[in-house]
């Protein structure tokens, strides 16, 4: 139904907060669908909810093979907790192996919000990067770009516009003809942004997880789409195994053997077949079936979880032959924390968040007014017991302050069972935000100096 449709919209102002719904009509995976080791606090707490294609990710970690993660960041406003989630998971993904990519959004934010690029220069140090440092990430394995400044960034955004059109964005955007234009470039410079470590002079081909909440989901779909679209040789389930299929297309027709009168040069097409089953072959598959005719190559004995390696062995061959070779981006995808008045968490309303640079007074003021879970008066909240769900003192230690998972469920307990007051709950979340925020400042002075070394 129409009206039952959930919308995303990466720019608007409301959130749909149906996480049970937002997986199943946009077909992400809920993670109960891969197994996570060493998982952080936002994996255990069911935070970070849903991903695609996370276990090409996984394996990759798994067989000590390289993976990057790439992220963006919007140099607008200040830092609050919210973006602080994105870092949580991208420093997961460092210690993990992976190497990690950001883009300063610096054209993006030009076009919709105004800023300079100058000034989004120096945003994106003093108020990102900064915080970044103090929050852990390492600078010898991290590199922060600016879009204005990365060509290949740009020039993929352009050749890959060539994949899309109007009526795609207004599908996945719900642009209309009024829409500005500014608005149908931003996605295909963060596709560009998602894509381009995968470039050999980037890194080459590897998976690229891109931690995201969910508001950003409409431009995974994009990249992956615009990505595939691309791709050579395409790789899906068959009737029995795995089945290879050869995507002719105006890029490719030469190297593919379609000659310029559209006739089929039966020698190149039956060198390209023999190089797709050598590719197969090589990763000790031995009965292949290749029919040129068909435009197929089938692999039988393949099964569903060896779909990543023939998709990166063919990836890698479509680069040998002159293509792209771009592999989809994974993605994972948080829930957002209640803003503090109850509202969406918003740099332009300081009352719904914590900056990550408030002093310990001001995040005192906030918290007492935040939005509590508590009854209306002390004799309702010890008979009725208060709702953890909807009190943000308890979020935000489940969410940011508080590592011990038996301390957390025990508050849970006692506030449900209305022993503990909204009043002792939001104390609590004060003596863990106070500490948590001294500890940051202090360790921004304490990486202060390498703030320079995370740009390329
Ligand atoms: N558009 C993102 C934002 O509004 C910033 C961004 C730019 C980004 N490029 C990206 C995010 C690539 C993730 C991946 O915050």
């Amino acid at each position: 139904m129409m009206n039952d449709k959930v919308t995303i919209d990466p720019w608007g102002s409301s959130q749909s907060t149906d996480y049970s719904r937002i997986i199943e009509q946009f077909g992400l995976s809920s993670m109960d669908s891969v197994s996570i080791q060493d998982p952080s606090r936002l994996h255990r707490r069911g935070i970070v909810f849903a991903h695609r294609e996370l276990d090409l990710v996984l394996e990759a970690k798994r067989k000590a093979n390289p993976f990057g993660v790439l992220t963006g960041l919007m140099p607008s406003g200040r830092m609050h907790l919210g973006h602080s989630m994105v870092i949580d998971q991208v420093s997961w993904f460092q210690k993990q192996g992976g190497d990690v990519t950001i883009a300063v959004a610096d054209l993006e934010s030009n076009a919709t919000r105004g800023i300079s690029l100058e000034e989004g220069k120096k945003i994106a140090a003093q108020e990102y990067v900064a915080n970044y440092a103090a929050l852990g990430l390492d600078p010898e394995k991290t590199t922060v770009y600016f879009q204005s400044e990365r060509n290949i960034v740009q020039k993929l955004g352009f050749q890959l516009g060539k994949r899309t059109n109007l009526s795609e964005l207004e599908a996945i955007y719900g642009f209309d003809g009024s829409t500005n234009l500014a608005h149908v470039q931003a996605p295909l410079v963060q596709a560009g942004d998602i894509l381009h470590p995968q470039m050999e002079e980037f890194g080459g081909l590897r998976p690229i997880v891109v931690p995201v909440g969910v508001d950003q989901d409409p431009h995974l779909r994009l990249t992956r789409g615009l990505a595939a679209k691309t791709n050579w040789f395409n790789v899906s389930d068959a009737k029995m195994g795995l089945q290879v299929g050869v995507s002719v297309q105006e890029e490719n027709a030469f190297a593919m053997g379609v000659e310029a009168n559209g006739r089929v040069n039966k020698e190149k097409q039956k060198q390209v077949f023999s190089q797709i089953v050598d590719s197969i072959s090589q990763l000790g598959f031995s009965d292949i079936m290749s029919n040129p005719k068909h435009g197929t190559v089938n692999v039988p004995s393949a099964t569903s979880r060896d779909k990543g390696s023939i998709r990166m062995a063919l990836l890698s061959l479509e680069r040998k032959m002159g293509g792209m070779g771009l592999l989809a981006p994974s993605s994972t995808y948080h829930r957002f924390a209640v803003g503090m008045t109850g509202d969406k968490m918003s740099s332009s309303k300081p009352k719904t968040t914590l900056f990550l640079g408030d002093d310990v007074a001001t995040a005192e003021k906030k918290i007492k007014k935040s939005f509590s879970g508590g009854q209306a008066t002390l004799e309702e909240h010890r008979r009725l017991g208060g709702d953890p769900d909807k009190d943000v003192a308890y979020q935000y230690m489940m969410y940011f302050f508080e590592e011990d998972d038996s301390f957390l469920s025990e508050i849970n307990q006692g506030y449900r069972s209305g022993k503990i007051l909204a009043g002792e709950m939001k104390q609590m979340c004060i003596d863990r935000a106070s500490e948590w925020l001294s500890n940051l400042s202090e360790m921004r002075d304490q990486t202060a100096h390498l703030v320079d070394s995370f740009f390329e």
